[in-house]
């Protein structure tokens, strides 16, 4: 099992720690672990914040375990020089297209949430992101008009492959739950939607079992606080995806329990939080750590199949956090490391 640690910028270290720590516990006897430097850390030391011997051991290993990136000082640069370039360019450069971002409430914990926990309880549903295109990937820059004044373009886009390998995977991931998908998309307004909705409807005839449903992304961003329940599984694309898996956090409680995981064709993965760097807390020793000890749950089940290893970290985590253990993104007091000490201690 050799794995990628990538702990990036701010918060990432610290949590990554306390992930590696869970990893190691579970005495996993062909554990190697390969460090690299991404994001502004990795700009720093070597001018780019992808370097080429990062990409290099990404290539080499099965899965990634990755921190986070970003870092304001680095909002000057060029965008190829930005610390987001690590992340985008690994998405990229090792065709990791879907991103899964699973999304539950935990039994008991429903007052964490920011919703009334009569709602919150029932939350339990994967977002399946699109995550090799999109705008995201479009050309993109900022021009001048014949008439002086500067314009900022990106251009929007998907092409049908794209769409049918990322619903075949919202349609697989929908037969191992509860067999609904609900595709996002804005197809009263956009084309690039439109043959998403297409395509989706294309593959379906694919997977007669399930019931596939289609949203509007305004519609289901206010599903999302509604009747969150209501959701199983969700295909969309990289924009929608990125923005409603944020959302979708806090209906669970807070963006520092979301892991998510991000896979090519076969069973190489990239596995983070989907928090942020939080440059405003890195460093103190509060940040929580368990998306990203969740994220090293989900390495072991999508990447190496160990799934009563990850369902074994899960618990602890959930045990942990049902016997009061939680930080100030929740309204705790623990710190980064006791929290660590105490998934440890339950696992
Ligand atoms: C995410 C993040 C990234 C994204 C950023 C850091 C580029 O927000 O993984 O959700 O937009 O994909
Ligand atoms: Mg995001």
């Amino acid at each position: 099992m050799k794995i990628a640690v990538f702990a990036g910028d701010g918060i990432g270290p610290e949590v990554t720690h306390e992930a590696i720590r869970v990893l190691h516990a579970l005495g996993l006897n062909d554990l190697e672990l390969v460090e690299g430097d991404v994001g502004a850390a990795a700009y720093r030391k070597h001018g780019h914040p992808l370097p080429p011997a990062t990409l290099a051991i990404a290539h080499d290993c099965d899965a990634i375990l990755f921190g986070s990136v970003g870092d304001f000082d680095c909002d000057h640069l060029e965008r190829h020089l930005r610390p987001e370039q690590a992340i985008l360019g690994l998405r990229k450069e090792l065709g990791l297209f879907a991103n899964l971002r699973p999304a539950k409430v935990y039994k008991g914990l429903e007052d964490m949430s920011t919703l009334r926990p009569e709602i919150a309880r029932v939350i339990d549903m994967v977002i399946v992101r699109e995550s090799n295109g999109d705008v995201y990937f479009g050309e993109k820059g900022i021009r001048t008009l014949p008439d002086g004044r500067r314009e900022g373009y990106d251009i929007m886009s998907y092409a049908e492959d794209e769409v049918r390998r990322i619903a075949h995977v919202g349609f697989r991931t929908a037969m191992g739950r509860k067999k609904q998908l609900c595709s996002v998309d804005k197809a009263n307004v956009l084309e690039t939607s439109q043959l998403w909705r297409d395509v989706v409807i294309e593959v379906s005839a694919e997977y007669p079992e399930v019931e596939l449903s289609h949203l509007y992304v305004d519609n289901a961003a206010m599903q999302m606080v509604k009747s969150p329940g209501q959701f199983d599984v969700i295909v969309t694309g990289n924009m929608f995806g990125d923005i409603l898996s944020d959302q979708a956090s806090m209906c669970v409680g807070s963006i520092g329990l979301l892991a998510s995981a991000t896979m090519a064709e076969g069973t190489k993965g990239l596995f983070e939080p989907i928090h942020g760097s939080a440059p405003d807390i890195a460093g103190k020793g509060i940040a929580n750590p368990m998306a990203q000890i969740l994220s090293a749950a989900m390495l072991l089940r999508h990447s190496f199949g160990k799934e009563a290893e990850a369902a074994r970290i899960e618990a602890a985590v959930a045990k942990a956090l049902a016997d009061g253990i939680c930080g100030g993104d929740l309204g705790g007091s623990h710190g980064t490391a006791e929290i660590g000490d105490a998934v440890l201690a339950r696992l």
